[in-house]
């Protein structure tokens, strides 16, 4: 599909949720156009309820929407500010402090230690489906991966999975009517959401200071940071930040990987004749062409120049990863799906710097044995239709996927 200009320039509102809904060639065409002639374009704030202000400094002065690959590279190298609540937040030296902790849980060396755990719970998942010929690809399948290795990695029982797969479908979900449901009020029902999962951490904190398992919850609650123990807070909004980063955006990659072999059979039959291979390239492909996190923001802690823009102190700026990955100064072909692109600088996982994504590492592994599982098990598996897609500014977020494929029977 290729990009098509219908808005003109000062038509594109990116702070207007009807922008969201538009077909997504609409959308695309939007972003090349601001990348070439307003790459730094300033909007106005989004309406947003009174009780949620406090969480974007500076409410009402608007923000500059960064959509050129150059300048969010560059903005995401300063140590700026924010986001969520937890970690991702926080500015050094408490976030270097934070992140030296947990990351030793997810360096490649602990992830390839949980590499037979995610073959496992990736065979499981198309177990629990092969038999039928079809279901619904993110539901039953996308989801449930990222689900079970995180919830294992935290030490969250098998019991507690679908309510941290319902709460943090609803923590994501910018008011979608499937999760929130027309009535409901958005800001009880993200709070409810929040707070079920804060209960599930302290209650399983708890138990772990006493008998600490070789778990990432055990790490938190037994670990100081330079003498300074996290607070009880810090810890479930850390937590949140996980099983939310971690669900939604792999999910998320998974499901459109599927779309992009189902319409690029060409790529498809590459990456099968070769999994291990094209698994290489092709993972981050899927990253690059989905796009999972549409935007992270920052805010300027000091003035700064950026892009040639000179940027006050407490200024916002939203880095349009989507619009990054496919900038036509970096990417030849911006609008292929090309398993094999080499090189492929996407920063799908935002742009080197501080921030990061903690789970790149665990997300490239889960999509990759999925998609090397997939096509063992279920070979002709393709998706079904239109993908029934999540309304958000946000996550660029697929909610149903039908799939097809020849069942197979399961040995049990
Ligand atoms: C395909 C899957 C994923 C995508 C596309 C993705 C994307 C991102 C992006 C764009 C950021 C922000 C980077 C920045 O602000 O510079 C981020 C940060 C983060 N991600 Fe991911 N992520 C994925 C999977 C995961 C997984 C599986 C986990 C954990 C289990 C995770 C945990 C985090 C954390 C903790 C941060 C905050 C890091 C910090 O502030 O230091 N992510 N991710």
């Amino acid at each position: 599909m290729e990009p098509r200009e219908l808005l003109t320039l000062d038509q594109i509102n990116l702070s207007d949720i009807e922008f969201w809904s538009r077909p997504w060639e609409e959308r695309e065409g939007a972003f090349q156009m601001l990348r070439r002639e307003r790459p730094m374009g300033h909007f106005e704030d989004p309406e947003i309820p009174p009780e949620m202000a406090f969480t974007v400094p500076n409410q009402g002065k608007g923000y500059y929407a960064l959509t050129r690959h150059a300048h969010i590279s560059e903005a995401s190298r300063q140590e700026m500010l924010e986001f969520f609540g937890s970690m991702i937040n926080m500015d050094n030296p408490r976030h270097a402090r934070l992140r030296r902790i947990v990351s030793a849980a997810f360096n490649p060396r602990m992830i390839k230690s949980i590499e037979d755990r995610i073959e496992f719970v990736a065979n499981d998942v198309i177990n629990r489906v092969a038999e039928q010929g079809g279901c619904d690809f993110v539901v039953e399948v996308a989801a449930r991966l990222p689900l079970e290795i995180i919830c294992d990695m935290m030490g969250i029982a098998a019991a507690d999975y679908n309510t941290v797969f319902n709460a943090s479908n609803v923590i994501l979900s910018s008011g979608d009517p499937e999760y929130i449901p027309e009535g409901t009020d958005a800001m009880l029902a993200f709070m409810t959401a929040a707070q079920q999962l804060n209960m599930l951490m302290t209650e399983l904190s708890d138990f772990r200071k006493g008998v600490p398992t070789d778990d990432v919850t055990s790490a938190l609650v037994n670990t100081n940071v330079d003498g300074e123990a996290l607070t009880a807070s810090e810890i479930a909004a850390f937590f949140i930040l996980l099983v939310v980063a971690g669900n939604e955006t792999t999910r998320n990659a998974i499901s459109h990987g599927l779309l992009a072999i189902t319409h690029h059979p060409d790529q498809r039959a590459l990456w099968q004749a070769d999994p291990a291979g094209i698994a290489a390239t092709g993972v981050d492909e899927v990253v690059r062409w989905g796009s999972p996190v549409i935007w992270m923001r920052r805010t300027l802690g000091e003035d700064a120049v950026l892009g040639g823009e000179e940027l006050k102190e407490g200024d916002r700026v939203i880095l349009f990863y989507n619009s990054g990955n496919r900038d036509e100064d970096v990417f030849e072909d911006p609008y292929t799906f090309d398993v094999r692109r080499n090189p492929n600088p996407h920063i799908g996982f935002g742009a080197a710097g501080p921030h990061f994504c903690l789970g790149a590492h665990l997300a490239r592994q889960e999509i990759d044995v999925m998609f090397r599982q997939l096509f063992e098990r279920v070979p002709d598996i393709e998706s079904v239709g239109e993908p029934d897609r999540l309304l958000s500014p946000f996550i660029n977020g697929i909610k149903h996927l039908d799939c097809k494929f020849t069942p197979v029977a399961v040995a049990r």
